[in-house]
Protein backbone atom coordinates (compact mmCIF):
# COMPACT_ATOMS: atom_id res chain seq x y z
CA UNK A 1 0.00 0.00 0.00
CA UNK A 2 1.53 3.30 -0.86
CA UNK A 3 2.53 5.96 2.07
CA UNK A 4 0.08 8.33 1.79
CA UNK A 5 -2.79 5.98 1.46
CA UNK A 6 -1.76 4.04 4.82
CA UNK A 7 -1.49 7.50 6.51
CA UNK A 8 -5.41 8.40 5.02
CA UNK A 9 -6.60 5.37 5.95
CA UNK A 10 -5.19 4.68 9.78
CA UNK A 11 -7.86 5.00 12.28
CA UNK A 12 -8.80 3.22 15.38
CA UNK A 13 -10.69 0.57 14.73
CA UNK A 14 -13.46 -0.77 17.15
CA UNK A 15 -14.83 -3.80 15.99
CA UNK A 16 -13.67 -7.13 14.21
CA UNK A 17 -14.56 -10.22 12.74
CA UNK A 18 -13.73 -13.53 14.37
CA UNK A 19 -11.40 -14.23 11.12
CA UNK A 20 -8.21 -14.63 12.80
CA UNK A 21 -4.46 -12.63 12.38
CA UNK A 22 -1.91 -15.00 10.73
CA UNK A 23 1.80 -15.39 12.74
CA UNK A 24 3.65 -14.17 9.79
CA UNK A 25 1.27 -10.91 10.27
CA UNK A 26 1.88 -10.72 13.91
CA UNK A 27 5.98 -10.86 13.00
CA UNK A 28 5.57 -8.27 10.69
CA UNK A 29 3.99 -6.20 12.87
CA UNK A 30 6.58 -6.43 15.95
CA UNK A 31 9.39 -5.77 12.96
CA UNK A 32 7.85 -2.52 12.04
CA UNK A 33 7.45 -1.74 15.66
CA UNK A 34 11.22 -2.53 16.10
CA UNK A 35 12.67 -0.68 13.20
CA UNK A 36 11.62 3.02 15.05
CA UNK A 37 14.15 5.58 15.93
CA UNK A 38 15.07 4.90 19.70
CA UNK A 39 17.38 7.56 21.86
CA UNK A 40 20.81 6.48 22.22
CA UNK A 41 19.89 3.32 19.97
CA UNK A 42 18.68 2.42 23.54
CA UNK A 43 15.93 -0.36 21.92
CA UNK A 44 14.42 -0.36 24.87
CA UNK A 45 10.78 -1.04 24.16
CA UNK A 46 9.75 -4.35 24.23
CA UNK A 47 6.67 -5.92 23.08
CA UNK A 48 3.95 -8.72 24.50
CA UNK A 49 2.32 -10.78 22.35
CA UNK A 50 -1.13 -12.42 23.59
CA UNK A 51 -3.40 -14.50 21.24
CA UNK A 52 -5.12 -16.88 23.19
CA UNK A 53 -8.34 -16.62 22.94
CA UNK A 54 -8.61 -16.84 26.54
CA UNK A 55 -5.96 -14.70 28.03
CA UNK A 56 -7.36 -11.67 25.29
CA UNK A 57 -10.68 -11.90 27.35
CA UNK A 58 -8.98 -11.92 30.71
CA UNK A 59 -7.04 -9.03 29.58
CA UNK A 60 -10.05 -6.62 28.17
CA UNK A 61 -11.51 -7.78 31.54
CA UNK A 62 -9.29 -6.48 33.57
CA UNK A 63 -8.76 -3.58 32.18
CA UNK A 64 -12.05 -2.19 32.01
CA UNK A 65 -14.85 -1.85 34.69
CA UNK A 66 -17.54 -4.72 34.91
CA UNK A 67 -20.04 -5.23 32.36
CA UNK A 68 -18.81 -1.97 30.24
CA UNK A 69 -17.32 -3.67 27.39
CA UNK A 70 -20.53 -5.27 27.09
CA UNK A 71 -22.88 -1.98 27.00
CA UNK A 72 -20.55 0.21 25.23
CA UNK A 73 -21.93 0.70 22.01
CA UNK A 74 -18.45 1.94 20.39
CA UNK A 75 -16.41 -0.43 22.29
CA UNK A 76 -17.76 -4.22 22.52
CA UNK A 77 -16.29 -5.18 19.14
CA UNK A 78 -13.20 -5.43 20.77
CA UNK A 79 -14.06 -8.67 22.32
CA UNK A 80 -13.37 -10.16 19.06
CA UNK A 81 -9.90 -8.84 19.26
CA UNK A 82 -7.40 -11.43 17.55
CA UNK A 83 -4.30 -10.14 19.08
CA UNK A 84 -3.14 -7.90 21.58
CA UNK A 85 0.53 -6.25 21.44
CA UNK A 86 1.43 -4.47 24.94
CA UNK A 87 4.46 -2.23 24.02
CA UNK A 88 6.05 -2.02 27.39
CA UNK A 89 7.95 0.65 28.52
CA UNK A 90 11.30 0.10 29.68
CA UNK A 91 13.10 2.89 31.53
CA UNK A 92 15.70 0.89 33.46
CA UNK A 93 16.99 0.25 30.06
CA UNK A 94 17.42 4.16 29.46
CA UNK A 95 19.24 4.61 32.55
CA UNK A 96 21.57 1.78 31.77
CA UNK A 97 21.92 3.04 28.13
CA UNK A 98 22.91 6.77 29.43
CA UNK A 99 25.41 5.70 31.52
CA UNK A 100 27.79 3.89 29.16
CA UNK A 101 30.97 5.75 27.88
CA UNK A 102 29.57 7.37 25.12
CA UNK A 103 26.44 8.73 26.83
CA UNK A 104 28.15 9.46 30.12
CA UNK A 105 28.74 13.17 29.51
CA UNK A 106 24.96 13.57 29.22
CA UNK A 107 24.43 13.32 33.10
CA UNK A 108 21.11 11.86 32.21
CA UNK A 109 22.39 8.29 33.92
CA UNK A 110 20.47 9.40 37.19
CA UNK A 111 17.41 9.81 36.03
CA UNK A 112 17.07 13.54 36.40
CA UNK A 113 17.18 16.13 33.39
CA UNK A 114 15.94 14.68 30.55
CA UNK A 115 14.62 16.64 28.17
CA UNK A 116 11.62 14.06 27.83
CA UNK A 117 11.71 10.79 29.01
CA UNK A 118 12.65 8.87 26.13
CA UNK A 119 11.65 5.42 27.05
CA UNK A 120 7.91 6.78 26.99
CA UNK A 121 9.02 8.82 23.41
CA UNK A 122 10.95 5.85 21.84
CA UNK A 123 7.56 3.03 22.84
CA UNK A 124 4.97 5.65 21.57
CA UNK A 125 7.24 5.93 17.92
CA UNK A 126 7.44 1.82 17.91
CA UNK A 127 3.76 1.40 18.54
CA UNK A 128 2.64 4.01 16.09
CA UNK A 129 4.85 2.38 13.41
CA UNK A 130 2.82 -0.80 14.54
CA UNK A 131 0.06 0.99 14.11
CA UNK A 132 0.81 2.11 10.29
CA UNK A 133 1.86 -1.48 9.63
CA UNK A 134 -1.58 -2.46 11.03
CA UNK A 135 -3.09 -0.34 8.27
CA UNK A 136 -0.49 -1.68 5.67
CA UNK A 137 -1.31 -5.25 6.28
CA UNK A 138 -5.21 -4.53 5.59
CA UNK A 139 -5.96 -4.92 9.60
CA UNK A 140 -7.48 -2.75 11.84
CA UNK A 141 -6.41 -1.88 15.91
CA UNK A 142 -6.76 0.47 18.53
CA UNK A 143 -4.74 1.28 21.03
CA UNK A 144 -6.74 1.28 24.65
CA UNK A 145 -4.84 3.22 27.74
CA UNK A 146 -4.75 1.17 31.02
CA UNK A 147 -7.35 3.02 33.48
CA UNK A 148 -8.02 0.28 34.97
CA UNK A 149 -6.20 -3.37 36.31
CA UNK A 150 -3.15 -2.23 35.80
CA UNK A 151 -1.34 -4.26 38.69
CA UNK A 152 -3.35 -7.23 38.50
CA UNK A 153 -2.34 -6.82 34.82
CA UNK A 154 1.36 -6.96 35.35
CA UNK A 155 1.36 -9.65 37.58
CA UNK A 156 -0.77 -11.73 34.91
CA UNK A 157 2.01 -10.77 32.01
CA UNK A 158 4.99 -11.40 34.63
CA UNK A 159 6.05 -8.16 33.71
CA UNK A 160 9.19 -7.42 35.39
CA UNK A 161 9.72 -4.38 37.96
CA UNK A 162 10.69 -1.21 36.08
CA UNK A 163 8.88 -1.81 33.02
CA UNK A 164 5.38 -0.39 32.23
CA UNK A 165 2.82 -0.88 29.61
CA UNK A 166 2.56 2.04 27.43
CA UNK A 167 -1.19 0.41 26.60
CA UNK A 168 -2.79 -2.52 24.85
CA UNK A 169 -3.01 -2.65 21.19
CA UNK A 170 -6.20 -4.90 20.15
CA UNK A 171 -5.77 -6.05 16.47
CA UNK A 172 -8.32 -7.57 14.33
CA UNK A 173 -10.23 -7.66 10.94
CA UNK A 174 -11.84 -4.20 10.86
CA UNK A 175 -15.68 -5.19 10.92
CA UNK A 176 -16.70 -1.29 11.71
CA UNK A 177 -17.48 0.78 8.36
CA UNK A 178 -17.56 4.03 9.66
CA UNK A 179 -15.28 5.85 11.73
CA UNK A 180 -16.19 5.73 16.02
CA UNK A 181 -14.68 7.30 19.23
CA UNK A 182 -13.89 11.10 18.98
CA UNK A 183 -13.74 11.89 15.18
CA UNK A 184 -16.99 10.63 15.18
CA UNK A 185 -18.15 13.21 17.49
CA UNK A 186 -15.17 15.99 17.14
CA UNK A 187 -14.15 18.09 13.93
CA UNK A 188 -10.53 17.43 12.55
CA UNK A 189 -8.48 20.64 13.51
CA UNK A 190 -7.58 22.87 10.13
CA UNK A 191 -3.80 22.23 9.36
CA UNK A 192 -2.89 25.86 9.03
CA UNK A 193 -4.25 26.24 12.95
CA UNK A 194 -1.68 23.81 13.91
CA UNK A 195 1.19 25.35 11.88
CA UNK A 196 3.14 27.91 13.42
CA UNK A 197 6.15 29.11 10.62
CA UNK A 198 9.13 30.75 12.00
CA UNK A 199 8.00 31.40 15.34
CA UNK A 200 5.00 30.21 17.62
C1 LIG B 1 -2.46 8.09 24.23
C2 LIG B 1 -3.75 7.60 23.60
C3 LIG B 1 -4.68 6.96 24.39
C4 LIG B 1 -5.86 6.48 23.83
N1 LIG B 1 -6.73 5.78 24.60
C5 LIG B 1 -7.83 5.25 24.04
C6 LIG B 1 -8.69 4.43 24.82
O1 LIG B 1 -8.45 4.15 25.99
N2 LIG B 1 -9.79 3.92 24.22
C7 LIG B 1 -10.07 4.17 22.91
O2 LIG B 1 -11.07 3.68 22.42
N3 LIG B 1 -9.26 4.94 22.13
C8 LIG B 1 -8.15 5.47 22.67
N4 LIG B 1 -7.29 6.23 21.91
C9 LIG B 1 -7.63 6.50 20.50
C10 LIG B 1 -8.07 7.94 20.27
O3 LIG B 1 -9.36 8.11 20.82
C11 LIG B 1 -8.07 8.22 18.77
O4 LIG B 1 -6.76 8.06 18.27
C12 LIG B 1 -8.55 9.62 18.43
O5 LIG B 1 -9.89 9.80 18.79
C13 LIG B 1 -8.42 9.92 16.94
O6 LIG B 1 -9.12 8.95 16.19
P1 LIG B 1 -8.41 8.07 15.06
O7 LIG B 1 -7.17 7.46 15.67
O8 LIG B 1 -9.45 7.04 14.69
O9 LIG B 1 -8.05 8.99 13.94
C14 LIG B 1 -6.12 6.70 22.44
C15 LIG B 1 -5.17 7.34 21.67
C16 LIG B 1 -3.99 7.78 22.22
C17 LIG B 1 -2.96 8.45 21.33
Amino acid sequence: MDFDTVLRRRRMHRAFSTEPVGLADVVALCEAAFRAPSAGFTQGTELVIITKPERIQAILTLITTEGWLEASRTHRGLRQSQVLILPIVNKPAYLSRYAEADKVRSDLSNGHKWPQPYWIVDASFATMQLLLKVVDLGLGATFMGIYHGHDDLAELLEIPAGMDPLGIVCIGHPSDEAPTGSPSRRERREVATRIHFERW
